[in-house]
């Protein structure tokens, strides 16, 4: 983040050198943390997309060194099936299925149903920013630094009460959908004093946290309700808002699965849950394994 915050959001090509240097330190860390050695690993699990191609070169390549040096099986996993499992982190029992996702990070918001573990539907995601690009773009706009979404939770946790200003939520065709550039437009012309003498950033930037989060929420509990699901899990990094988990609980219907912060935001232990999966069902993958930068899920 410190790396990043300097230019206003992530560089690629800075994230990939990191990543490259990081790598090796992240691995004895976790190995130190787990009191393991390598060779106790059975199976290596690695992320090959959705994502920027150069960060995931060096993990699926180094992914792939290591499991031939250990003659261990590779097991490649989508990120946002990973984003999804982090739940089977916190919990005890097997859901009932189907269960609804919510997905919501810097680079995607998506809708999904999950009929059994590797088996999704996508029914709704973003037609043009992602939840938490919005976050980031508005917290520029507010001159709030990057990553966005900590500093725009934060400052309008001090407007007390109900924002007064309330920002549009978008209506769209498909009923799962979200677009939130219309609303970013909205808030750079309010800061830019085009509808008059602009409030306090608090205030604004509660506004635009609660129209965000309205339709979010909005959206998960009615497709939730639409398809009879036992549950809604919430994951990736917007997760970690405090609004969006306050009120998904509160509007929901059907018990609610928010993984603790640092398990919704992009880490190591999701992709290892999503990839223990696939090991038991035999779903491993060859050295031939290449980088979609681009994935989907559902
Ligand atoms: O899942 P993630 O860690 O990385 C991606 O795969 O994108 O999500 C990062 C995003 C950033 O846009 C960040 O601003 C947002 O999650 N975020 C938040 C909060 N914490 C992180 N957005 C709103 N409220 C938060 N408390
Ligand atoms: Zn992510």
């Amino acid at each position: 983040m410190e790396l990043h915050a300097e230019y206003g959001g992530v560089v690629p090509e800075l994230a990939s050198r990191r990543h490259l240097e990081a790598i090796i330190p992240v691995l004895d860390e976790a190995l130190e943390r787990a009191s393991s050695r390598l060779e106790q690993i059975d199976a290596v699990a690695v992320t090959y997309g959705p994502g920027l191609a150069g960060a995931l070169l060096v993990g699926v390549n180094f992914s792939k060194a290591l499991a031939y040096a250990l003659a261990s099986p590779l097991v490649a996993v989508n990120h946002l099936e990973g984003h999804i499992h982090a739940a089977w982190l916190e919990r005890e029992s097997e859901p009932e299925f189907p269960v609804l996702a919510l997905i919501v990070s810097g680079g995607h918001s998506d809708v999904v149903l999950m009929e059994a573990h590797g088996r999704y539907r996508r029914l709704g995601e973003t037609v043009d920013d992602a939840a938490g690009e919005a976050f980031d773009k508005v917290a520029r706009l507010l001159g709030l630094g990057f990553p966005g979404g900590p500093a725009i939770d934060q400052l309008a946790s001090t407007s007390a009460g109900k924002p007064p200003l309330r920002l549009p939520r978008a209506r769209l065709e498909r009923p799962y959908d979200f677009s939130f550039s219309g609303l970013k437009t909205r808030v750079q012309r309010i800061v830019r004093g085009e509808d008059g003498e602009p409030p306090a950033a608090a205030e604004l930037a509660a506004a635009f946290q609660e129209s965000v989060v309205d339709s979010l929420v909005t959206k998960a509990v009615q497709a939730a309700q639409d398809q009879g699901v036992s549950e809604i899990i919430l994951s990736g990094g917007v997760a970690a808002n405090s609004l969006l988990r306050a009120s998904l609980v509160q509007r929901s219907h059907v018990p609610v699965v928010v993984p603790r912060p640092a398990l919704c935001t992009d880490n190591g232990a999701m992709i290892a849950a999503a990839g223990w999966r696939r090991l038991q069902t035999g779903e491993t993958a060859g050295l031939e394994l290449d980088v979609e930068p681009g994935l989907r899920i559902g």
